[in-house]
């Protein structure tokens, strides 16, 4: 079936500016119901949550709509779904929660493919709390992470694996299932860096294996907002500093401050759009703001404040945009690897590129050097042509550290993304 990219373009107005966009592994352009949608409550009468009125009765309604929407993009439950600033907050906010139990003879297990964001706030907690900190290593000659590198490192001591859904540098996906059933196995906490992968898979968090699970909208057309899914009763093992006043209660007792209404709205509505991509849904069908039950179709709100538009409380119908998002998603895996192909046969043929190794059947983000140009020189040089492409180490920096490469640029990273064309790819490669 084809994949209607025609459709999904339009539904980006953005990509008018005529931009050939290759950094969505950096982020994405938002779809335009996401950006109606976070105007739609910051131009309407959303107040602070309460249920004495109907302003602060949608403000409620907009995080449950949003819970809601982050489980059925994920496979996870409502109730165990934290928003966050970042992803990279998230993280901090989970280890920080781990950390205080940990005693010195423990270890932790982070990997050298992960972004940043998944091995800092480890190695630093781990070091405040005197507990040992073990690596995974990757292969540099094929960018595998094997689970037979996690092996040697895993016992009875270790508290956390936290391991990458996908390499935001080279796409690599490890075989994180594996991974998380060896750590179970020793009682360890899984936690997945999911970060690069939502964009590009459908997403099952059980399947994964595992106990927390990260993901960042604005690199799936959402808004700069962040979520972590874990178990409720994985929450409720998991300390936090926050207020006197403020709730206790799993997942509020996480989200420390008030919530941002207008970038919860946008998540909800960035899950309606991923949830239209495959050929039988149209944007305007299920894409709307409408979806989150309070915004209408106009970005306007309700009366109600309630997710009574869409039902999406209840389980009948967040069944149903769990399964679109399951059908969009492989089918934007498709669409994406095709594209993929197209782009590495391209660079591989040029003499003069050298494309770093990952294994078949991972993401669709390629780092790769030109011989004699610096990653940032080939990055501006392509900008200047109208091609938007990442140099450096994007984070993932103890990849660039292990592979050589870090002190001397990096590398530059092209992504394929579910609005990217076959014309941009070719374009791309005309340009290099
Ligand atoms: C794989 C991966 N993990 C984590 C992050 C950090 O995400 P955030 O910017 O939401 O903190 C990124 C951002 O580039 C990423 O690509």
């Amino acid at each position: 079936m084809p994949f209607d990219v025609a459709r999904i373009r339009q539904a980006h107005p953005a990509l008018a500016e005529g931009y050939a966009h290759f950094d969505g592994a950096a982020g994405t352009l938002v779809a335009e119901p996401v950006a109606r949608a976070v105007a739609g409550v910051l131009g309407g009468a959303v107040s602070n949550r309460t249920t004495a009125f109907a302003p602060g009765r949608r403000a409620l309604a907009i995080v449950d709509a949003a819970r809601v929407a982050a489980g059925d993009l994920l496979g996870a439950d409502p109730a165990g779904v934290v928003f966050g600033q970042s992803a990279t907050a998230l993280v901090y906010t989970v280890a920080r929660g781990l950390a205080g139990t940990w005693q010195p003879g423990d270890n932790v297990v982070v990997t050298r493919l992960d972004h940043d964001a998944n091995v800092r706030p480890w190695v630093q907690l781990a070091s405040a709390m005197g507990v040992e900190v073990r690596w995974a290593a990757f292969d540099p000659a094929t960018g595998a992470l094997p689970f037979a590198a996690f092996e040697p490192l895993v016992d009875a001591r270790t508290r956390v694996v936290a391991v990458t859904a996908a390499s935001n540098a080279i796409g690599t996906v490890p075989d994180v299932p594996a991974i998380a059933a060896l750590a179970h196995g020793f009682g360890a906490v899984v936690h997945v860096d999911g970060v690069h992968a939502t964009a590009h898979l459908p997403v099952d968090v059980a399947a994964l294996g595992a106990d927390y699970y990260v993901t960042s909208a604005y690199k799936w057309s959402g808004p700069h907002l962040a979520a972590c899914v874990a178990a409720p009763s994985q929450w409720e093992r998991t300390a936090v500093l926050k207020l006197l006043p403020s709730s206790d209660a799993v997942p509020e007792r996480f989200e420390l401050g008030t919530p941002s209404f207008e970038l919860l709205a946008g998540f909800t509505a960035a899950v309606d759009f991923l949830a239209t991509l495959d050929d039988t849904g149209t944007p305007d069908d299920a894409g709307t703001p409408d979806d989150a039950g309070v915004l209408n179709d106009a970005g306007t709100l309700n009366d109600a404040g309630t997710p009574d538009g869409a039902g999406v409380l209840d389980g009948a119908t967040s069944r149903p945009r769990r399964e679109r998002v399951l059908r969009s998603m492989a089918a934007v895996h498709s669409y994406e690897t095709r594209l993929f192909e197209r782009l590495l046969d391209g660079l591989r043929s040029m003499p003069a590129v050298r494309v770093l190794p990952a294994p078949a059947g991972g993401c669709p983000t390629v780092s790769f050097r030109i011989a004699g140009e610096d990653p940032a020189t080939t990055a501006a040089r392509l900008g200047d042509q109208g091609i938007c492409v990442f140099s450096g180490d994007y984070y993932a920096a103890e990849y660039f550290t292990a592979m050589g490469l870090r002190e001397t640029g990096g590398a530059v990273r092209a992504g394929i993304y579910h609005y990217t064309t076959a014309d941009e790819v070719d374009r791309l490669l005309a340009a290099l």
